[in-house]
Formats: C-alpha cells, structure tokens, sequence
C-alpha cells in the first residue's frame, strides 16, 4: 500500500536520490578541554598507570597545541587521539606536568608528539596513521618539518616505520630508563 506523498498524491516519496546519512560517522577534528574526559578514558587502557597523567595536564597541553591536538571519533565515541605541541626548539615535554613551553604555529621549529594513544577495541586499522597525516598536513602548512618524541611501551619500530631515528640523549625525567628519545627531520 502506498501512502501519501507531500504533493497528496498515493505515492511514496521517490527515495532513490536520498544520500544516506551514516549512523557511525568517523570524525576527525581537533581537541578541546571537553575532550579531556574521554581522553583520559583511552589512557586508562593505553597506558601503564606510572604513565598516566592528570586532567589538568591534557588541558594544558591540548590549549598550549591547540590546532596540533586531534581526536578521531567514531559513532560519536572517541576512539584514538594524538596530542602535540608546537616548541620553538629541540626540548621535550614532561610527563604529567601542567607547565607546557608551547609556542604558536607560526614561530613553530619543532612538532613534539607528545601522546599518540588508539583504544585497543580499535588498532590494527592505521587510525594511528590518520591522525598522523592530520598533523603533518597542519604541521607543513606553517613550514614545519622537525618532529620529536619520546617513545614509549616498546614503540620504537612503530615510530622507526614512520621514518623517525633514535636520538642518542637519555630520556627525559619521569620517563623511566627505557623510554626513547626520537626525532624525524
Ligand atoms: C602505537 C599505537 C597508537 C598504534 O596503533 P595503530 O595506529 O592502531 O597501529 P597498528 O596497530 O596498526 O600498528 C602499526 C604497527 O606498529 C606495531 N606496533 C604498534 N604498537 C606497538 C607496540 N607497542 N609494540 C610493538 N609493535 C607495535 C604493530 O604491530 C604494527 O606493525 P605492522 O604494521 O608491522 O603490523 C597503539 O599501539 C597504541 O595506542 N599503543 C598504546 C599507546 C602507546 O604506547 N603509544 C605510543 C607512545 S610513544
């Protein structure tokens, strides 16, 4: 049986041009302190514990990176974030800590990666790999090519497939012995 279309006709409206709108959309946009709950939420899985860091420090390092910090969000949950910084040299973040060196885009030298952390319902799909290029693709639009981090929990060969070299200077402190200090040029 067919119903009634808008014009009063019997017919049904024609569906065949609709555009379906996805019911999981996966959304890639950048952070903002709104976001620090369900980030914490990812680190409570990702991370060991002696790697955890506080709310207040994801506030001030997503407002100290703001258009270098990205959440990828599927079906409106997030999923995987990376959080980095901007620094006007080779330094490092420390762990844990509110006080953030960042500078702005523009007087930018150095893209610190500070945290790259995908839920583990969700690896395996390079989710880590598209926050990645969204980064790099801001990163070059202001002229930045340098990267550093500080690699941790045996992600060494994940880091060195993507083109970054360990740095032969120990680990900053909070770190532990065997974090690794990398850098891509
Ligand atoms: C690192 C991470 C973000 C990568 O997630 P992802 O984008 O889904 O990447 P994949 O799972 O597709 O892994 C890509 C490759 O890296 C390897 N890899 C990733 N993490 C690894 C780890 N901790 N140890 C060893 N290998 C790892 C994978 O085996 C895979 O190798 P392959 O391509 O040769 O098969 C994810 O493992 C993660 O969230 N880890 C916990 C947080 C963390 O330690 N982040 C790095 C801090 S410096």
């Amino acid at each position: 049986m067919g119903g009634h279309g808008a014009d009063g006709s019997d017919e049904s409206p024609d569906q065949s041009n609709v555009v379906p709108i996805p019911r999981d959309p996966t959304v890639v946009r950048p952070l903002g302190a709104h976001d620090v709950e369900s980030v914490l939420a990812i680190q409570a899985v990702a991370y060991e514990p002696r790697y955890h860091e506080s709310a207040e420090a994801f506030t001030a390092k997503i407002a100290a990176g703001r258009e270098c910090c990205f959440g990828l969000f599927k079906g409106w949950k997030m999923a995987a974030y990376l959080v980095a910084v901007p620094l006007a040299d080779d330094s490092t973040l420390s762990l844990d800590s509110s006080q953030v060196p960042g500078v702005s885009l523009m007087m930018a030298m150095v893209m610190f990666i500070h945290d790259l952390a995908v839920h583990p319902d969700h690896r395996g799909r390079g989710l880590g790999d598209v926050l990645l290029v969204h980064l790099h693709e801001t990163a070059m639009r202001h002229g930045v090519s340098a990267y550093r981090l500080v690699a941790v929990q045996n992600s060494v060969h994940f880091w060195q497939q993507r083109g970054f070299v360990v740095e032969p200077v120990p680990p900053p402190a909070g770190y532990g012995p065997e974090a690794v200090v990398m850098s891509r040029r």
